[in-house]
């Protein structure tokens, strides 16, 4: 009999640890569905407000580098005109010339948009195209258009003309300045390029004009055979 009642038990205690499993069970899930519930919630909640922090974030971190990356090490205006030969940087202005293209056009002709037609301004007077309303800024600014002054307005035209209409943050490399000046200058300007001595113990001759022309190759000593 005793082993009846405790096999009776033993069968209760077992209902009852599977009632109990059951019910906590339950309970985790529950909680896991509440959980989730709450993180999407908040989730909506928050996402509220954050389209604004990355765009601020974003800004902070172009000027920095815009900053920082400008004096430390550059090269000069004309060392970045010699880097490349003529014909290569031409090609990678035209490239760059499609930040300029919403504004500008180049070709000799061409209508003044946003900005001034810019055929030939390398070299040429400063705001001076005839039909485009220029600042005041920009006018009095004065002079014509050479290297380092392109150089310096490509840069960062606020900074260099306060005030001008040219709505452009500027081209922190000097390498896309060069180009974009070197493309300027093949549209009816062809100002002659500065000249760059890397290192002035490379003694060539001063009067030499054609220093890369007349590179006449050894002639190849045929080996006898
Ligand atoms: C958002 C429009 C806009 C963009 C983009 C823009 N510019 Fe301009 N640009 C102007 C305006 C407007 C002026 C006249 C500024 C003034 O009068 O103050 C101007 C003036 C100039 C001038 C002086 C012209 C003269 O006749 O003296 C040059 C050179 C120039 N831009 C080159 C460039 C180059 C190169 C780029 C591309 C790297 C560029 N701009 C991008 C609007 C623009």
């Amino acid at each position: 009999m005793t082993q009846d009642n405790s096999s009776q038990d033993n069968a209760a205690g077992q209902n009852g640890g599977g009632d109990l499993f059951n019910t906590a069970a339950g309970w985790v899930l529950f909680a896991a569905g509440l959980g989730l519930g709450l993180s999407i919630l908040s989730g909506k909640y928050f996402h509220g407000d954050k389209p604004e922090r990355p765009e601020k974030l974003g800004y902070v971190i172009e000027g920095a580098v815009e900053e920082s990356g400008g004096a430390a090490a550059e090269m000069s205006m004309a060392e970045a005109l010699n880097m490349k030969p003529a014909a290569e940087l031409i090609a990678a202005g035209e490239k760059a010339f499609a930040k300029c293209q919403s504004c500008h056009t180049v070709d000799a002709g061409g209508a003044n948009g946003i900005g001034p037609n810019l055929a030939g301004v390398m070299g040429g007077p400063v705001a001076a195209k005839g039909g485009f309303a220029y600042s005041a800024e920009l006018k009095a600014l004065g002079g014509t258009w050479d290297w380092d002054k392109m150089n310096d307005w490509l840069k960062n035209p606020k900074a260099y003309v306060a005030g001008t209409k040219m709505s452009f943050a500027g081209l922190p490399k000097v390498e896309d300045r060069a180009a974009i000046a070197m493309y300027l200058n093949a549209k009816g300007a062809n100002l002659p390029v500065p000249t760059f001595v890397a290192d002035a113990a490379a003694g060539a001759p001063a009067g030499d004009e054609t220093p890369a022309g007349d590179e006449t190759p050894a002639p190849a000593e045929t080996p006898a055979e």
